[in-house]
């Protein structure tokens, strides 16, 4: 852990540089956990990119896919990444296809791109009971998950400044990793 003078010199530093901190990673990876948490430690604006994209269409993201298909989705998280992809002094969590378009990649480079990375069976753990997400179904078991990460993973790594694990650490031990690399930049 950092001590308490090292986290004040640091959040002052930010203030003054005003970062912008990118979460990428699958879903059940814990982008929105962690990056509410560690916007609040070092003082700075959070954003959900599919939290924003339900709160603007309003409706949930399931219905999105069903009235728009997955392209008319994609069309609206590039916007929500054109409309945040911008905004130094916050962390923003995407979602896991977010990574897929080559426009979006372009827009997460304006930050530091941090990759949460947990494997399709950590994932399928964190997410099994949870139904709203379009491109996950419970019933495949892990076998999706794992197709998606095979195209996936080399995008999150090729994109990362720095990735860490978090299927098996706590909450507290994974932003002390990411707080660790901020410091060292
Ligand atoms: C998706 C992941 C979801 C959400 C949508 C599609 C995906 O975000 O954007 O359901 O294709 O992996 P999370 O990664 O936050 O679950």
């Amino acid at each position: 852990m950092i001590d308490k003078i090292d986290l004040e010199q640091r959040i002052a530093t930010y203030r003054l540089s005003d970062p912008m901190i990118v979460l990428i990673g699958p879903m059940g990876a814990g982008k929105t956990t962690v990056g509410r948490k560690l916007a609040q430690n070092l003082h700075l604006d959070f954003v959900d990119t599919d939290q924003a994209i339900e709160q603007n269409a309003g409706c949930r993201i399931t219905e999105i896919f069903e009235q728009e298909g997955e392209e008319g989705f994609r069309q609206r998280e590039k916007q929500a990444l054109e409309t945040y992809c911008c905004l130094s002094g916050t962390v923003i969590a995407t979602g896991g296809g977010a990574i897929l378009a080559e426009t979006n990649r372009r827009m997460m480079r304006n930050g530091i791109v941090i990759y949460l990375h947990a494997t399709p069976v950590q994932q399928f753990q964190r997410i099994k009971k949870r139904t709203h997400r379009p491109n996950f179904n419970p019933d495949d078991g892990v076998d999706s998950l794992i197709r998606l990460m095979k195209v996936r993973e080399p995008l999150y790594r090729g994109e990362a400044d720095f990735t860490v694990n978090t299927g098996k650490q706590s909450i507290e031990l994974i932003i002390s990793a990411i707080e660790k690399f901020l410091v060292g930049l």
